[in-house]
């Protein structure tokens, strides 16, 4: 009888031992997976004999059962002790990979830098603040009546003509790209109350090219007083302010004799330039001059009873030598290496 019955001990054993390795020969997770059905399932050896559990006689079923009862409950347990240490070797290896050095140095992040231009008309508007004016502004798309004609500028004065004036289409919109800031000038005439002192500061075009001295865009800063009684000596005054702010306490000016059609009389300003790289020296820094009569009437203003005086200059020129900036290129550019070398400040 026994040796009819297949379900002995050696082939429970050696099934047994077919499905260990099996199991030990998985490497990982996936593979002990991939060898379920062999190592412990509908394929495994102790399925095939536990099949055969049926044909055997009664009174030899139940040894043989529990003989495989035996080797299935030791080989599930050798799989899903491999399985527990597969799942947690990966689990270690997953968060050893995701762990993070709350102790190691931040990546410093670049914060930028404010444009020079932007710094400097700040600090430029900050003197004037600190003196009781007030920052206007205006369009920087003009009317050609305040960019020229209410400025005193003749129908056919050369700074009208297309080489200087970017105009707007159509032309008979009398429209321009403001050449300067001075339109500002008759704009805070007509809408503020007198006594004036405003500071412009602002963004203006001119049909230049791209060069090292020059930009088509680029940036003014006008000032423009209206009172009773000003006079020349009141503009030298404020001026001598502004360039010992701009330049240092030994800075001084000089007014040479010049034209604006909306000043009378008018003046180049230069200025000592002490800390200048390559040594002090005269530099021309803008124009300036009392408001002109016909400027004032324009306006609105009777020239009997108040005087005025205004002035201009441009702030790329004005960084280039203060900063030692020699090349106008670095200041349209937009490279935040170039704005970092004047600080971060807000
Ligand atoms: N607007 C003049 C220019 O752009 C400068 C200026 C301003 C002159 C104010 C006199 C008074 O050249």
């Amino acid at each position: 009888m026994s040796a009819e019955n297949p379900i002995t001990q050696e082939a429970v054993d050696s099934a047994v031992a077919e499905s260990l390795a099996l199991i030990n020969a998985a490497t990982d997770l996936a593979s002990l997976k991939a060898a379920r059905g062999v190592a412990v399932g509908e394929q495994s050896q102790i399925a095939q004999l536990n099949a055969q559990l049926r044909n055997l006689p009664n009174e030899l079923k139940a040894a043989a059962g529990a003989l495989i009862g035996q080797a299935r409950g030791s080989v599930n347990a050798a799989f899903a002790q491999k399985e527990t240490e597969f799942a947690a070797a990966e689990e270690q290896a997953k968060l050893a990979a995701e762990s993070v050095d709350v102790t190691a140095a931040a990546e410093p992040a670049r914060i930028g830098a404010r444009h020079p231009l932007s710094l400097l008309q700040d600090t430029i508007a900050d003197v004037f603040v600190g003196m009781g004016w007030e920052i206007a502004e205006g369009p920087e798309i003009e009317n050609e009546w305040f960019n020229f004609d209410a400025l005193n500028f003749d129908a056919d004065h050369p700074a009208r003509a297309m080489q200087d004036t970017f105009f707007v289409e159509p032309v008979d919109s009398h429209l321009v790209l403001r050449t300067h800031t001075s339109p500002v000038q008759v704009r805070s005439m007509l809408e503020r109350d007198l006594p004036l002192y405003v500071l412009c500061p602002g963004r203006v075009f001119r049909t230049d090219e791209l060069d090292a001295t020059h930009t088509p865009v680029f940036h003014q800063v006008e000032g423009l007083a209206v009172d009773k009684g000003l006079t020349m000596a009141d503009l030298r005054g404020t001026l001598e302010h502004f360039a010992r702010i701009m330049f240092g306490p030994d800075a001084q000016i000089r007014l040479r004799p010049s034209f604006f059609p909306f000043t009378e009389p008018s003046a180049e300003l230069d200025v000592w330039h002490p800390g200048a790289k390559g040594g002090a020296r005269w530099v021309e820094w803008g124009g300036c001059g009392m408001v002109n009569p016909n400027v004032l009437k324009a306006a609105g203003i009777d020239p009997e009873v108040y005087s005025g005086f205004a002035f201009g200059m441009g702030i790329e020129r004005t960084l280039m030598f203060r900063n030692d900036v020699r090349d106008m290129h670095d200041m349209v550019e937009s490279d935040v290496r170039f704005s970092e070398q004047f600080g971060v400040s807000i």
